[in-house]
């Protein structure tokens, strides 16, 4: 049977207090309609469509941005936000000719699985059901629809929280906001919907109790995994989600053969991956592609985006990598900053206070302390002496440094770019290079002169 799958995202987000659209907000560094878009992708939709209202332009080009499966996206809008039954409703004019599944998602229930999803559906396909609807019993259940079961178990109505009896609100089986309706029977029922409730709201949860009058089928599928159910109403259920997914992210790094001693404190992105016997000190962050070879170690503090890193690497405390390459055996840090597309070759040594951006730095080559390395390409076994600096700018543009092989730069020099020196070139301490040095000549002085051949 042909689904539909239509994701509410049009609210407010009131008790986000923010600026960007509720579905935008992160957990483990990606935005939570992410992980609802994938979710319903695993249906194998003919459409989704998405329910936009506040910052619509935001949710379309972010989702835009990320659709790459041959089912189609499409956008309802709801421009006032009057519950969630109207917000199905803003997609009634895209399927008036379609019967079948809608399976109906929440934008802010980000960590549904596509197995229970998958179960959802064929549970309400089995039983021919007009609506079918995902419950889970919870500790606490306070701001969630509560499910009303008759006596014999069969479902009798959703009650919103603010609309509960003191006894309704002792239950602790609710909605999750996760449904599969018959398209048409949907749409029909829809306009009966009445904001008679605490909230003066058109909500879809009435639309099964509608169904059962009109003599229709309703089920129940109550998922045992409360935790993939959780709504993100407020900024301490993101805490919520996220660490949940940190947590599954760590468990199944620990499996892979990963040391991450302290998975509290770690924070994982969900596309990292990690190689076998490398070790994490607390207090990591691991974010966005980054793809960590074995054997490597990561000490605390450190943060690495987007980076890639051979085997045998060693990140000491405090460093910040971003978009680099580090090749096999280098070491970075402590309280190093390596970025922009800068690429450390193997056995490099990047050590306390360097800053590396936008450079190559050749095999064995060794910057050990408090350095600026910018738009520099830099050979094989070159020793860089504390406090050089390559002056890459000009107040205009940036220039580039190179430097050959073998060649030892004294501390406190300054390249004053676009300059080269030579291979095995030597510049004394404290010289200020403002032309090229040949190969294997010393240059030392203000401003440096070649003083004599090597
Ligand atoms: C809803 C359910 C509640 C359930 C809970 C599960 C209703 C009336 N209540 O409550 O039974 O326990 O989800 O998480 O449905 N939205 C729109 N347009 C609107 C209103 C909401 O697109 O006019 C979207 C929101 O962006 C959100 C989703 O629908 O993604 C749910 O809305 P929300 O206001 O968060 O409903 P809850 O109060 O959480
Ligand atoms: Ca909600």
């Amino acid at each position: 049977m042909s689904t539909v799958v239509l994701i509410l995202a049009a609210g407010l987000g009131t008790r986000m207090k923010s600026k960007l659209a509720k579905v935008l907000h992160h957990i483990a560094g990606r935005p939570l309609i992410r992980y609802v878009y994938e979710a319903a992708l695993s249906l194998f939709p003919e459409r989704i469509i998405v329910v936009v209202g506040h910052q619509a332009e935001d949710v379309k080009a972010y989702l835009n941005g990320i659709h790459n499966s041959s089912c189609s996206l499409e956008f309802a809008l709801q421009s006032v936000q009057r519950g969630t039954a109207d917000a199905v409703a803003a997609a009634k004019p895209l399927l008036v000719n379609y019967d079948g599944i809608v399976a109906v998602l929440s934008g802010d229930v980000p960590l549904l699985s596509p197995p229970t999803l998958n179960e959802l559906k064929r549970t309400h396909m089995e039983n021919a059901a007009a609506a079918t609807i995902l419950s889970t019993e919870v500790k606490d259940p306070t701001g969630y629809g509560r499910i009303i079961r008759n006596q014999d178990g069969s479902f009798c109505k959703i009650v919103e929280h603010r609309d509960a009896t003191e006894l309704e609100l002792g239950i602790r089986e609710i909605n999750t906001g996760i449904y599969c309706f018959d398209s048409k029977i949907l749409f029909e029922l829809l306009d009966a919907v009445t904001p008679q409730n605490a909230q003066n709201e058109l909500y879809l949860t009435d639309i099964p109790k509608l169904a059962l009058a009109t003599g229709r089928r309703v089920c129940l599928l109550k998922t045992p995994n409360s935790q993939e159910v959780l709504g993100i109403n407020d900024r301490s259920d993101l805490v919520t989600a996220d660490r949940i997914l940190r947590m599954d992210k760590c468990h199944k790094l620990l499996l892979a053969g990963v040391t991450i001693l302290n998975p509290e404190t770690t924070y994982i992105d969900l596309d990292v991956t990690v190689g076998q016997d490398s070790y994490i000190y607390p207090g990591v962050r691991l974010e966005g592609k980054t793809i960590i070879g074995q054997d490597c170690t990561i000490g605390t503090g450190a943060r690495l985006t987007n980076c890639i890193l051979g085997n045998n690497v060693t990140v000491k405390d405090y460093s910040i990598i971003c978009d680099s390459t580090l090749d096999d055996g280098v070491s970075v840090g402590p309280f190093a900053h390596i970025r922009m597309g800068a690429h450390l070759q193997s056995g490099a040594a990047i050590g306390n206070f360097v800053e590396v951006k936008k450079s190559s730095i050749g095999k064995n080559t060794k910057a050990m302390h408090l350095s600026y390395l910018g738009d520099a390409t830099i050979g094989t076994g070159v020793n860089i002496g504390a406090g050089t600096i390559t002056c890459n700018y000009d107040g205009k543009q940036k220039h580039r440094t190179i430097i050959g092989d073998g060649a030892r730069i004294g501390s406190d020099t300054m390249l004053i770019a676009p300059v080269s020196v030579g291979k095995n070139a030597v510049t004394g301490a404290g010289s200020v290079v403002t032309r090229d040095i040949p190969e294997s000549s010393l240059a030392y002085g203000v401003p440096a002169e070649v003083k004599k051949q090597l």
